[in-house]
């Protein structure tokens, strides 16, 4: 087997972290057990994470699309992540933590929370772990044109200065650079929404287990599977082997 290299560790991973239910339901456990399983995992992947060197963890942790999920089920995720932003994990680990998602739709409890973790992790500069909480890339582009136009309306910006480092900086991901590796657990393959103008030249990861059974060895192989790719943004072979 490949052994991981530590000198290509990409600088920015993204995870959609999916099949907790289905976890749970193999198992004959309510959906809840699935997704605190799956918080365990997030906590150990981020450890692991910022051991490994990667600069950036972006994690979608609750969609736009999420909210029509049964009331219930709704509260008990948000709860749970209530209970989880653990500062120490960040603080032990150096980590900056910080959100990307529509926050006004969030309960004023789990707002003060995560401006708290935000603060209070603001000065740690190691790893940045990303959580992306009522996130959909279609909201954030809808909102990046909508503010744009405003400056445009208001004479700050010429629509002709328009570019693509224009459209990035005015998305919630702002200057973080593009994520290199996106990871989807428990079998689907798409990106449902999730960082779709950043992913433009992402090297993509899928695979068939749950999210509460990815574990270290998992991200290993994840991340040994990206280190085995030619990235050439595309340029030809020849060209990207010459630059190296
Ligand atoms: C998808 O599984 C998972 C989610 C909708 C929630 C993921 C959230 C976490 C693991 C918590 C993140 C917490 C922090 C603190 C960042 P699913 O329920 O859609 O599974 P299924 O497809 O099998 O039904």
């Amino acid at each position: 087997m490949q052994q991981l290299d530590y000198n290509r560790i990409p600088a920015h991973v993204a995870m959609i972290m999916d099949g907790n239910g289905r976890w749970a339901k193999a198992k004959g456990l309510p959906r809840t057990a699935g997704h605190v399983e799956g918080i365990a995992r997030v906590k150990q992947i981020t450890e692991e994470s910022a051991r490994l060197g990667i600069k950036y963890l972006t994690v979608y942790a609750f969609s736009t699309e999420n909210w029509n999920r049964p009331m219930q089920e709704v509260e008990t995720l948000m709860n749970l992540i209530l209970t989880n932003l653990e500062e120490e994990i960040f603080i032990k680990n150096n980590v900056r933590f910080r959100v990307i998602g529509d926050m006004s739709r969030l309960s004023e409890t789990i707002r003060k929370r995560l401006q708290d973790c935000i603060d209070h992790t603001a000065a740690n500069t190691g790893m940045t772990m990303v959580v992306a909480l009522s996130y959909s890339s279609r909201w954030e582009i809808t909102n990046a044109a909508r503010q744009i136009a405003d400056e445009v309306k208001a004479g700050k910006l010429k629509a002709e200065d328009i570019d693509d480092e224009c459209i990035s900086r005015h998305l919630t991901t702002g200057l973080i650079p593009d994520p290199d590796l996106l990871i989807r657990t428990g079998g689907e393959l798409r990106i449902s929404n999730f960082l779709l103008w950043q992913c433009a030249y992402t090297e993509f990861y899928f695979t068939d287990e749950f999210w509460p059974d990815f574990n270290v060895e998992s991200l290993h192989r994840a991340i040994i599977d990206y280190q085995q790719r030619q990235r050439r943004f595309g340029k030809t072979g020849e060209q990207v082997t010459n630059e190296e």
